[in-house]
């Protein structure tokens, strides 16, 4: 017996694959039926009983692909399922999934060109596409990264090297109370220490005020530092807002700071041209983070970083060595050019396949369905007595909160988590909250391609009958 052979013969390869698929699609058969938040209690103790030394002999597939799907995977969220209103839902699209088969078997080398450059070729495609639907210029060059946080660090490393150079600890980047907390990780990880990140006061309806912004630039100024980035949102995670993109773009060029977005959440809406007035000042922006696994409904591990002058980009991450290929031609996609990493994944496949499988008009269609959907919740939901819409939908998130006469901020809050439960322990829908200034809000999110009419009503429904309940009992 040869031990060292790690080869399998393709009769194992197929009847391994044809395994493998049987339990993902019978998995995905039975998403609507599962509860929208699997059984996550006492996990800590089952996670400890989990504990295992790696088997000196290998094991069946069949038991390991069992205890993976009946005992683990079942124990979580579920994020895949069309009832998933919480956090900022994924998806996972199917021909993804398949890419990724494709990608690991074939596993060509898509860090540098010269190794393959047909495949970098469609991740240049893939970047283009984003960059239209984007409506940024022909000198934008991207990158595919493992998500918004990563866009955003690498972006925030492309504004510090252009704008501050050798003088980072002068630096100040500027963002909104409710930014993301991505933007200050990225931040630190670029060497921008908290201290010179300020926060920026948002209006009744969550989004920076641009005044406030100008105030906090003018005071840096007079201190002697260097303001050089604001990071502004195209929805945020709390209540879905979208700060005034165009004004702030407005005081970025008056001040000659670059203006990052994170479009995260909400960049995708772009694509829908009907849409584009919600996101107005978008594409005026120096950089912006997406997230392919949000707005494009992707599995996990696809965000997407645009830089309207790739140089830039260029500027702050290409790197060569002696033992690498000469450099290639501009106009030919290069990802270790533009990007952090040299060994990577070959993402563009995840994205190109979709795209290519489905057409980007069904795509499109899907997108403006979730804010359509989202709408017709929070039109249905502004009609129950004593719950009331904080935030509206800018895009296709809203937050909310129940209020009744004499209720204290503190009972408020506590009825509103008891909603957020008690509508996600009926099995149909998960939702999530969050607080802003010490009070809980409760917050639906349409944004999984599963979650179609029949979800939405089922959302509306539970909340409203939830509500009534709740209400009643504080009543009495
Ligand atoms: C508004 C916003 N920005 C940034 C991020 C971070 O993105 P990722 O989780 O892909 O790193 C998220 C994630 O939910 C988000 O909602």
């Amino acid at each position: 017996m040869d031990t060292a052979d790690l080869e399998f013969t393709p009769e194992e390869m197929s009847r391994m694959g044809r395994v493998v698929l049987e339990w993902c699609v019978e998995h995905v058969a039975a998403l609507a039926e599962s509860p929208s938040r699997g059984d996550v209690a006492g996990a800590p103790d089952i996670c400890r009983s989990m504990r295992e030394s790696a088997p000196e002999q290998g094991r069946p597939l069949e038991g390991l692909l069992q205890q993976l799907f009946e005992e683990w995977i079942p124990r979580s969220f579920t994020t895949p399922g069309p009832g998933y209103f919480a956090y900022v839902p994924g998806g996972g699209l199917f021909p993804t999934a398949l890419a990724d088969l494709i990608s690991n078997t074939t596993n060509r080398f898509s860090g540098i060109f010269h190794a393959a450059p047909c495949l970098s070729q469609v991740e240049g495609n893939v970047l283009d596409w984003i960059r239209d639907w984007m409506q940024f210029p022909a000198s934008a060059r991207g990158t595919l990264t493992p998500g918004g946080s990563m866009s955003t660090f690498a972006a925030v490393v492309a504004a510090r090297e252009w704008l501050t150079g050798t003088d980072l600890r002068n630096g100040v980047l500027y963002r909104s109370r409710e930014g993301h907390h991505s933007i200050d990780k990225a931040a630190r990880l670029a060497g921008i220490l908290g201290d010179r990140i300020r926060e920026i006061a948002v209006d009744d309806e969550f989004r920076m005020r641009p005044d406030d912004l100008e105030a906090a630039i003018a005071a840096d100024r007079e201190r002697g530092l260097r303001p050089f980035l604001v990071v502004s949102s195209a929805g945020t995670v709390n209540t879905g807002a979208v700060d005034p993109l165009d004004v702030i773009a407005d005081v970025c060029a008056r001040e000659r700071l670059w203006h990052h977005i994170d479009g995260a959440y909400g960049g995708f809406f772009h694509m829908v041209p009907e849409l584009r007035p919600l996101l107005a000042g978008l594409s005026r922006a120096d950089s912006l983070s997406l997230d392919p696994h949000k707005g494009l409904f992707l599995p996990y591990g696809t965000g997407a970083l645009l830089v309207r002058d790739g140089e830039k980009l260029a500027g702050s991450h290409a790197a060569t060595a002696g033992y690498l290929p000469d450099p290639i031609d501009d106009d030919l996609y290069d990802a270790s050019r533009y990007g952090p990493e040299l060994s990577r994944p070959f993402r563009g496949l995840r994205v190109w396949l979709p795209v290519q499988l489905y057409g980007v008009a069904k795509i499109r269609a899907a997108v403006a369905e979730k804010r359509a959907l989202a709408l017709q919740i929070h039109e249905s939901l502004a009609q129950v007595p004593g719950l009331q819409i904080v935030a509206p939908p800018h895009l296709s998130l809203f937050a909310f909160r129940l209020t009744w006469d004499g209720a204290t901020p503190e009972q408020e809050s506590e009825a509103t988590r008891e909603l957020v439960e008690r509508v996600t322990n009926r099995g149909k829908v998960m939702l999530s909250g969050c607080t802003i200034e010490g009070r809980f809000l409760a917050r639906i999110c349409v944004l999984s391609f599963r979650t179609r009419e029949a979800q939405a009503r089922t959302c509306a429904e539970h909340v409203a009958e939830e509500t009534a309940a709740i209400l009643a009992e504080c009543a009495t």
